[in-house]
């Protein structure tokens, strides 16, 4: 692995070792110093609170120096092209760019323009691709139910702007998970399912979540929508949120995710977010060590 693009590509092998490594982190800690003297820089051109932080932190935690680029004052406002930036930060000795954008395939444009030893880490392109929020949340269901073959996942909200939900689906889908249920009211389901292996679409939440064991909630991506496309919020409740009463049709013990951040009372009622099975908080902890499992692996392999 020389760079962190999409799960699209990554083995079952390769998923399991860094879910077992970031595990591994979660309980013993890392080694002392594991990245000392590397670099690891972060680049994002759209909001983040958790992504950015986990990355921070995990940087951090593995001893590397991390400089978070502050694009308000940076050359960039001032019209320099994505790859001078690249080139620049390169000449001080970089060994890891972990890049959000919001055009879909920027951080792979980047990766065919990095030099090597430059490792490319994608925080999220555009619709396409969260590959770090796909690895946690499958580390995160592991936890409690490593049989993925049994498991029955729903993923219920914005499928068709949301790369958490394709990166969701490729990590279960590699890891055997054959029941992945995309729920949504039309406008919100995907085009195609070119890049949602093995998964089902429906429009009607109730049937979608019987028997579920996990269910994973997401926002509706409102930058990514014009005006007239957004639903009304009470509307959009009443048929897709996820309340107590809703999700007592799931299985018993189903635990329910979200990315974050959280929109309480539309895609899920507080009832829930903040209930025993939610595991959101989870997710965020396991976000830090999924992180620093990525970057060990893509800065200390042999060259
Ligand atoms: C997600 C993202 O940015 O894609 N958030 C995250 O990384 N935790 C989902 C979202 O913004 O709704």
């Amino acid at each position: 692995m020389r760079h962190l693009l999409t799960l699209e590509d990554l083995d079952r092998t390769t998923i399991t070792r860094l879910l077992d490594r970031a595990e591994h982190y979660r309980h013993d800690g890392a080694p002392r110093g594991l990245l000392s003297g590397r670099t690891v820089l972060t680049l994002f051109f759209e909001p983040s609170t958790r992504t950015r932080t986990s990355f921070v932190l995990a940087a951090k935690r593995l001893g590397a120096d991390n400089v978070n680029f502050d694009l308000s004052h940076s050359s960039t406002v001032k019209g320099e092209s994505l790859l001078d930036t690249l080139h620049t930060l390169e000449a001080m000795q970089l060994d890891a760019l972990v890049v959000r954008h919001n055009e879909n395939g920027m951080p792979k444009y980047l990766a065919d323009h990095a030099n090597t030893g430059v490792a490319i880490v994608n925080a999220g392109d555009g619709t396409h691709a969260h590959p770090t929020q796909g690895l946690l949340d499958a580390l995160t269901i592991r936890q409690r139910r490593p049989d993925f073959e049994n498991l029955r996942v729903t993923i219920c909200g914005d499928i068709r702007h949301s790369r958490v939900a394709r990166s969701d689906a490729q990590a279960l889908h590699t890891l055997g998970v054959r029941d992945i249920r995309l729920c949504a009211p039309r406008a919100m389901l995907p085009e195609t399912l070119h890049e949602l292996p093995g998964c089902a679409t429906s429009e009607d939440f109730d049937t979608a979540l019987e028997g579920a064991d996990v269910v994973v909630m997401l926002r509706i991506q409102k930058e990514r929508m014009a005006d007239a496309q957004l639903p009304d919020a009470t509307d959009y409740h009443a048929h897709y949120g996820l309340d107590a009463r809703r999700l007592a049709r799931a299985a018993k013990d189903c635990q329910v995710l979200h990315p974050g951040p959280i929109n309480r009372g539309i895609e899920i009622a507080p009832e829930v977010a903040d209930g025993p099975q939610s595991r959101i908080l989870d997710q965020v902890a396991n976000g830090v060590v999924t992180r620093m499992a990525v970057l060990a692996e893509l800065l200390t392999q042999p060259a």
